[in-house]
């Protein structure tokens, strides 16, 4: 026996999810005191393998506990719980980077486990390192194969796909080889101090006639697009798109962008934005299907 239970901000993909696996939907109610607790409820306890779906966005804070209040309240009565979280927050933090910082994504994946998730389903999570602090299976999904199949039909002139930093070159490439484009991935560094970042990119390229696409798994403030987009602007390219798993677009990141020459902002749904094109919901309902 399947349920799927809908977390505040996932509600409309954990409702896609239950049709598809033609299975119970049951609502969450979440109510947020003046000083900024949440109160959750759930309209029906579950039994059998529950499924919590809850992103963790906007609010990262806020929604990482209601997504372990959800999972440890269905763990009361249901016999195991799959926690479907498509954008997992916490995960840049994966390392001391200086001394004294805290590793929050390994903290992270021990309040899922101790919440009692059996399972965690997620899309583009940002560190593979992350993925070895969690004591329960994780299954990493990816939205870009369908981001690529979107971006074949925008009929781009002979496409640059590019990776704002080398982190994700790979997933560039894979991007690329589905749009048949070459790829190419900046040399991006950030100063832990400040935050500031910069591309260290010492070649010019002539991307003349060319559109670049610029491929990453989330957009923040927007900066590391944007200096991907100047650079790319400096090589003489023709439109640039931005395309991301996650839109956290925080602030003014979309206007900014814009105002950098990005034509088109494209995101999948793990969270809700108006610039998403690619519904996850498939992509997740196979990933249940294989372990239900
Ligand atoms: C960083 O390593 C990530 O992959 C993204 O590049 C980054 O988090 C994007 O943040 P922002 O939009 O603030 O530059």
């Amino acid at each position: 026996m399947l349920t799927v239970i809908g977390g505040l901000e996932s509600k409309n993909l954990a409702k896609k999810i239950a049709t598809t696996l033609d299975c119970k939907y049951v609502d969450s109610m979440t109510t947020v005191f003046p000083d900024g607790e949440s109160k959750i409820t759930i309209s029906e306890a579950p039994r059998g393998t529950a499924i919590v779906v809850q992103t963790t966005y906007p609010h990262a804070d806020a929604s990482l506990i209601r997504v372990l209040s959800l999972i440890s309240k269905t763990k009361k009565t249901a016999s195991r719980v799959i926690a479907v979280i498509p954008y997992l927050c916490y995960m840049r933090q994966d390392m001391e980077f200086l001394p004294g910082e805290i590793v929050t994504s390994r903290m992270v994946a021990k309040l899922l486990s101790a919440a009692g998730a059996s399972k965690i389903i997620t899309v583009d999570i940002h560190s593979k390192l992350a993925i070895n602090y969690f004591d329960v299976p994780i299954t990493n999904t990816s939205a870009v194969p369908k981001l690529a199949d979107y971006l074949k039909k925008s009929h781009a002139k002979r496409p640059l796909v590019m990776a704002p930093d080398l982190f994700w070159s790979k997933r560039a490439k894979e991007f690329a080889e589905i749009i048949g484009a070459e790829h190419t991935a900046l040399n991006k560094q950030r100063d832990r101090k400040t935050g500031k970042l910069k591309i260290l990119q010492k070649k010019s390229l002539d991307l003349s006639g060319r559109d670049v696409i610029l491929i990453d798994d989330m957009i923040s403030t927007g900066n590391s697009m944007i200096l991907a987009a100047q650079y790319a602007k400096s090589c003489n390219c023709g439109r640039i798109f931005a395309v991301c798993t996650h839109p956290l677009l925080v602030g003014n990141a979309e206007e900014n962008l814009r105002d950098a020459g990005v034509k088109e902002i494209i995101s999948s749904n793990t969270i809700l934005h108006k610039t998403n094109r690619i519904d996850v919901s498939d992509i997740i309902t196979q990933a249940i299907s294989l372990i239900c």
